[in-house]
């Protein structure tokens, strides 16, 4: 992969550089509340833009239904950009129409602008290779050079991430070598124990990363909402909890797996329970209750691990060489329900082995809850990305920029 340093040197001066970001951050109406995303490229488009280069910074935020929605535009994060680079951002109000045409033109050598967010456009997303190429020609039709930084979507075979750098002389941003860099290092050659934390909602999106760690990983252990399906496969009554029930027979053969192999596969042994999902606006006490993971009640879901798992989980943690975390242990957004995640983040601070902590709501969490994010060995930008990275598959944003 070319790198932004190796394109500087050709000569980018009076250049359009078309930036593929992921500025798909959190927001509560028009204001950001994790802007780590944009924080994570800036430097990329600030070395650009020191360097000559017009830059045309584009992203997707959301899954608008390829068209414009009002609740999905990037113009919240144009001006949070300009702030953080400390120079005016403009804003194209489309992506390739009339708009973007004209905010590109007037761009000076040195300037930022973002165009709206890409998926306004059908083309961006379609599975029709001509309608993605049609939108990825006229991306192209803006720029003359083309930098792959959007780490968090690499596993997306979008138009920008994959059409438009095969239309463009490409390089990889900074942000997707340090990506790479510490992904790499996830793989090859890593200090051991190797414990994996993986937490959040959904089972289904974690069976691919696991199946691939039950060969690499020393430990994994699980909580958040996956983990009442691994309890159900169990033979443990889950009352209300969230449930794949479908996937209870791959969980099984993974749990089956992991001790042929001698991987210690560690679930919660207590949970905080409810009756009702706390309120995540008003933030009002929930009372949870504590039970034990085995006897959760037949009307009751749970929310966070409980303080046993808590301390089970940073002894876990305590000696390990690598740690890769991924998914909260809990709905950490509401006060009561928080200190799993806490907990697991705190234990990935106290131990010596480097940490990752691997995108997505996880990387939010760790902001959102105070901890100085410089004291983890990496945040990533990217949840899905980081995840089909460990799964082993290729990822399209970063194949079409290989050669
Ligand atoms: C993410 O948030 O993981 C990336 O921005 C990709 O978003 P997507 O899952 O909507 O493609």
């Amino acid at each position: 992969m070319k790198t932004i340093d190796e394109l500087i040197q050709d000569g980018v001066e009076g250049k359009r550089i078309f930036v593929r970001a992921d500025l798909n951050v959190p927001l509560a109406g028009t204001t950001i509340t994790d802007d780590g995303r944009i924080r994570a490229v800036a430097p990329t488009i600030a070395k650009l833009a020191a360097a000559g280069a017009k830059v045309i910074v584009a992203s997707h935020l959301g899954r608008p239904k390829g068209a414009p929605d009002p609740q999905f535009s990037l113009a919240p994060a144009a001006a949070r950009l300009g702030e953080i680079l400390g120079k005016q951002v403009s804003f194209a109000t489309d992506t390739v129409g009339d708009s973007a045409k004209a905010t590109v033109a007037a761009l000076a050598n040195g300037e930022v602008t973002l165009l709206e967010n890409l998926r306004f456009n059908a083309g961006e997303t379609s599975k029709d290779d001509a309608e993605r190429g049609a939108f990825a020609d006229a991306l192209a039709s803006l720029a003359d050079l083309y930098v792959g930084d959007g780490f968090g979507a690499v596993h997306r075979k979008h138009a920008s991430v994959f059409d438009l750098p095969a239309r463009l002389p490409h390089a990889a941003g900074d942000l997707i070598a340090t990506e790479v860099g510490v992904l790499k290092k996830l793989t090859e050659d890593v200090a051991r124990p190797y414990v994996v934390v993986l937490g959040g909602a959904k089972v289904s999106d974690k069976l691919g990363v696991i199946d691939n760690l039950l060969e690499k990983a020393d430990r994994i252990l699980i909580g958040g909402g996956m983990s009442y399906t691994f309890l159900k496969a169990k033979g443990h009554e889950v009352g209300i909890s969230l449930l794949q029930e479908d996937q209870i027979p791959v969980c099984l053969e993974y749990l089956a797996r992991a001790e042929k192999r001698g991987v210690e596969f560690v679930l919660p042994v207590d949970v905080l329970v409810s009756a009702d999902f706390p309120d995540l606006k008003t933030k009002a006490a929930a009372n949870p209750e504590l039970v034990a993971s085995d006897a959760i009640p037949a009307d009751k879901e749970g929310l966070d691990i409980g303080p046993k798992t808590r301390e089970l989980y940073a002894s876990k943690l305590a000696d390990a060489g690598t740690v890769f975390w991924n998914g909260p242990m809990g709905v950490f957004e509401h006060p009561d329900y928080a200190n799993g995640t806490k907990a697991v983040a705190q234990a990935l601070l106290d131990c010596d082995g480097f940490t990752v902590v691997g995108g997505g709501d996880s990387a939010a969490a760790v902001r959102i809850l105070g901890f100085d994010e410089n004291a983890f060995g990496h945040i990533s930008t990217g949840g899905g990305a980081s995840l089909e990275y460990l799964e082993g598959k290729t990822l399209p944003g970063l194949a079409a920029l290989e050669d």
